[in-house]
């Protein structure tokens, strides 16, 4: 009796102040439906709800611990139990386990394909007045930004891209997406899709929201959370991310964690107006690499081009340093010559030789290396090229005329036909890798191809001259005197049924 009672009178004292609070999570009940609320466990996995054996069970609670950088025991301790009563968003944490198994880091949705996106606030907050909303919601989206390809407008209209509304309990979305009340769910969003509802941010009217101190929940920091949800941003298990699922206080001059910043980038590029590819001539011939083996990225921003034996550097701003080629040796000490294929994984830059790899952060070695090829399951040893498709920010090798996608695991599926990536030469490519742009590029010789994701082919007017593009090499010194100008003549018009084609096999093709 005494319990009941007590649930009733804060009931009516919160209610008092407009809002009830959340129930705290404590019966195996209330803990198996928060596991399955987000992904730590499906419903094939329970037996009237709960999980079907002990195995799914230790499993379950050992990747929640892991997403909330607790120590993974496999049982509900008291930790545990804290966290999980601690106020978070509403979208889910993982997608299956397979999907746990990722490094600790980022993780992808889908992503818009314009990056010029309006917003609006249909719905207002009882909490604060509309134009100190307005103006959190503006610094939010400035967030990701600052930071990236990314405009947001504010617009009048009731069909923006992205719709925020408060509101409480069942609002429109579902009974499984109804609001709590005070503390559990914050807030949620939708990632990006061509439906009404894609990228829309929802904020839980039974919180109270606030600016600038610690009482409270902060609306700044769960707008810039949401939005990178409706950006197309999972959940990521680095606390310090802003994408981390579980609200962390009040934190005075917020900013993004170096995670989010990469999450962003890897979807739409790092903006500042930079040009597409440089195209600066300012490399003397002695120091042009007719053909490059190797293209990458690292941390700090720099694109890398290699030769079997020397490597070259654009930084983030676009300038070809001093003392560049160098030996590979010299700027990624402990790295062998004659290098197959790189790629560039956030934080890390790994490199590839037959059956060995290496990894880097920037240009240092990050662990003890070489490993063996081994430890990257279902890849092949002697890749050509490696890259993260920014179609779909999947890991692929290719080797000859096929490709591979690295699952972590052996995947009979693969390896798949080159060619289902249209338009690239028909015996491979020697290099690719995926710019600051966002876009992906392959090297074959001394051409380089723009790949077109929508498309899913080379772009027209491709192939181009990797050395004039990428090295800023004089194209006078490295063709001689122009007689015709190259690649921009053979632009050639695709026909209405060759678009009709490619638009049918790019749905069909699983890559
Ligand atoms: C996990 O927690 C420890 C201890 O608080 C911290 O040092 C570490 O940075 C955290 N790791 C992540 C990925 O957030
Ligand atoms: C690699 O590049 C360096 C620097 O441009 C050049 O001197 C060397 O000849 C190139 N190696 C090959 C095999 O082309
Ligand atoms: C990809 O192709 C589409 C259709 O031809 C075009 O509108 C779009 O601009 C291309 N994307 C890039 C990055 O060039
Ligand atoms: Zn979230
Ligand atoms: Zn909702």
């Amino acid at each position: 009796m005494m319990p009941r009672l007590v649930v009733l009178l804060l009931g009516c004292c919160l209610a008092a102040v407009g809002s009830m609070a959340a129930e705290p999570i404590e019966t195996q009940e209330q803990i198996w439906t928060f596991m399955k609320k987000y992904g730590y466990i499906t419903e094939e996995n329970m037996v009237n709800g709960m999980p079907k054996d002990e195995e799914t069970k230790t499993k379950s609670i050992t990747y929640f611990q892991k997403m909330g950088n607790m120590t993974m025991t496999g049982t509900l301790d008291e930790e545990s139990m804290e966290l999980m009563n601690t106020p978070r968003c509403g979208m889910k944490d993982m997608e299956s386990f397979a999907d746990m198994m990722r490094r600790k880091r980022y993780a992808l949705g889908p992503r818009w394909r314009q990056t010029d996106l309006t917003w609006n606030i249909l719905e207002d907050s009882d909490d604060l007045p509309r134009a100190q909303v307005e103006s959190i919601m503006a610094r939010a989206f400035k967030a990701w930004s600052d930071v990236s390809t990314l405009t947001f407008s504010k617009v009048t209209t009731n069909e923006p891209d992205i719709k925020i509304i408060f509101a409480a309990g069942e609002h429109g979305d579902g009974i499984e997406a109804r609001f709590d009340g005070g503390g559990g769910v914050l807030a949620h969003a939708y990632f990006p899709t061509s439906n009404s509802i894609g990228g829309d941010a929802h904020f839980d009217e039974g919180e109270r929201f606030t600016e600038g101190t610690s009482t409270g929940i902060n609306l700044f920091q769960v707008a810039a959370h949401e939005f990178g949800h409706s950006l197309g941003l999972r959940h990521s298990d680095i606390e310090d991310a802003l994408m981390f699922p579980y609200y962390r206080g009040y934190v005075p001059n917020f900013q993004l964690h170096r995670d989010d910043i990469a999450g962003i980038q890897a979807h739409y590029g790092e903006g500042n107006g930079q040009p597409e590819e440089p195209d600066t001539p300012s490399t003397p011939l002695d120091n042009c690499m007719p053909q490059i083996s190797l293209a990458t990225r690292t941390e700090d921003g720099s694109a890398y081009f290699a030769n079997e034996t020397h490597v070259f550097r654009r930084t983030s701003n676009n300038i070809i340093p001093a003392g560049y080629p160098k030996r590979i040796g010299d700027e990624f000490p402990g790295l062998p010559t004659n290098l197959d294929a790189a790629i560039f994984y956030s934080p890390y830059t790994y490199f590839f030789k037959g059956s060995q790899y290496w990894r880097f952060q920037n240009q240092e070695m990050a662990g003890t290396y070489p490993r063996p090829m081994s430890d990257w399951r279902g890849v092949p040893t002697d890749v050509d090229s490696a890259f993260v498709w920014s179609r779909n920010g999947g890991i692929y090798f290719t080797k000859g005329n096929q490709y591979y996608r690295y699952t972590g695991r052996e995947n009979s599926f693969y390896p798949q036909p080159l060619s289902h990536f249209r338009g690239l030469p028909s015996d491979g490519v020697d290099a690719a890798f995926q710019y600051s742009n966002s876009i992906t590029y392959f090297f074959k010789g001394s051409d380089y191809y723009r790949f077109n994701d929508s498309t899913v082919m080379v772009d027209n007017g491709y192939p181009l001259n990797t050395a004039i593009q990428w090295l800023g090499c004089d194209p006078n010194e490295l063709l001689g005197p122009p007689a015709d100008t190259g690649g921009d003549a053979t632009v050639m018009v695709p026909s209405m049924v060759a678009v009709l084609f490619s638009a049918l096999s790019a749905i069909y093709y699983a890559f």
